[in-house]
């Protein structure tokens, strides 16, 4: 089996065909557009040089770190945004697989910084914002290296209803707008740590009403609707200039709405900060999707199509446009019944940056959800947001996120 494994090399020891995933310097100091890229001209090694790195960290094959760099479907990938534009399907199917363990270390390591950050809050100390941060810069260089990481997210949603998971997702979606929006660089870092402590006013919530599995009645949707005023108070206070601007505006602002419909102040949406208006689409979003203790998540899909209608919640529908873009509104890893009643997991789609078009999709347990012999890729017509699929979350089909993975990695890696 084929076993992935990081190695510290010299500049001049760089081969093209090589993975870079870190450097010997926060990249954020550099020229470069991430410190996570596959080596694809000599040209990517003398920018390294002229930024003053020496060293890089590579991931190489263990078992055949020296033909990675010979193998020349690495050497021939052309100058492209889209790192894998010339990946067929199936190898979609693996860079999927890394992905979802990307992003799921990715999750853990923020939700235990922000529980954190987030204690420190309750007992009324500085929040510490350095571990934040980095796992902003995490985020950013796996969005730059695989852009359809994002699309992913919705396959790891697993039973999880704290604020600190839901937080971190926001950054991850928020960090991606951003990047999609060709926000300058600089600000991407500061968009990321906004969204992470968007809702910090909730560590001042009793615990009984934040984790109240129903609705909330009158008193306590009051007291809950405090936390944007509470989270502003809080990160006012911080010493960052970053925390103590973007994010208490971000965290007052993320409940207001269109027309005023909003709480704290009623701010029309023309009045909040742009970081706001996106947030408070991506923040309902993640919401949507995400099992609550009384319900279980909204398919992609429909959270999208409510966020395009309006809803009751007011919001941008430019940002609700761009959001079903960048995640796809069958995002990646949705499982979707296809003719014959047989069911696959959407691994590809013929415009990848927009994730819509001719879908690929991987078609491997039968109308009785048992695994086939024989697994097949179909290609699926465009599916416009009216059009009718039966589609399923892992959950919905009894399987967890490793049965997931490990009957892709079964598929393509027959032993
Ligand atoms: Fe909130």
């Amino acid at each position: 089996m084929k076993k992935n494994t990081k190695v510290t090399l010299s500049v001049d020891d760089l081969k093209v065909g090589m993975r870079v995933v870190g450097l010997d310097r926060n990249w954020l100091a550099t020229s470069l557009l991430s410190h996570r890229f596959m080596v694809k001209t000599a040209k990517d090694i003398e920018k390294l040089r002229q930024n003053g790195i020496r060293h890089v960290i590579v991931e190489v094959d263990k078992t055949n770190s020296e033909t990675l760099a010979e193998d020349p479907k690495n050497r021939e990938i052309p100058e492209n945004p889209d790192p894998f534009s010339n990946f067929p399907a199936v190898e979609i199917g693996e860079i999927c697989l890394r992905s979802i363990k990307e992003i799921k270390v990715l999750q853990d390591r923020t939700v235990t910084a922000l529980k954190t950050s987030f204690e420190q809050a309750r007992l009324g100390k500085a929040i510490p914002t350095k571990e934040l941060r980095r796992q902003v810069e995490e985020t950013i260089g796996i969005l730059l290296a695989n852009p359809h990481a994002i699309s992913l997210l919705a396959v790891i949603h697993e039973n999880d209803d704290e604020t600190y998971v839901h937080s971190a997702n926001t950054m991850l979606l928020t960090t991606g707008y951003a990047i999609r929006q060709k926000i300058p660089k600089d600000q991407w870092i500061s968009w990321g740590i906004a969204a992470l402590l968007h809702d910090m006013g909730k560590t001042q919530i009793p615990a009984e009403i934040l984790r109240k599995p129903g609705r909330l009645d009158a008193r306590e949707w009051e007291i809950m609707r405090t936390h944007p005023l509470l989270g502003y108070g809080i990160l006012r206070k911080n010493p960052e200039p970053e925390v103590r601007n973007l994010a208490a505006k971000v965290a007052v602002e993320h409940h207001e709405r269109e027309n005023g419909t909003g709480y704290p102040y009623g701010l029309g949406l023309d009045k909040v900060h742009p970081v706001s208006r996106a947030l408070m689409v991506l923040d309902i979003y993640e919401a949507l999707t995400a099992d609550r203790v009384y319900r279980a998540g909204l398919a992609p899909q429909k959270a999208i199509q409510y966020l395009l209608e309006g809803g009751r919640d007011k919001v941008d529908p430019s940002i609700a446009r761009e959001l079903s873009l960048m995640v796809g509104i069958y995002p990646l890893g949705t499982f979707i019944e296809v003719e014959g009643g047989d069911i696959g997991i959407i691994l590809d789609y013929s415009d990848r940056a927009n994730h819509r078009g001719e879908a690929k999709v991987l078609v491997m347990l039968s109308p009785e959800r048992k695994p086939l012999r024989l697994p097949r890729i179909v290609t699926l017509p465009e599916m416009a947001p009216g059009t009718i699929w039966k589609t399923y979350h892992h959950r919905d089909l009894d399987l967890s996120l490793g049965q997931v993975e490990s009957l892709i990695k079964k598929i393509f890696k027959p032993t």
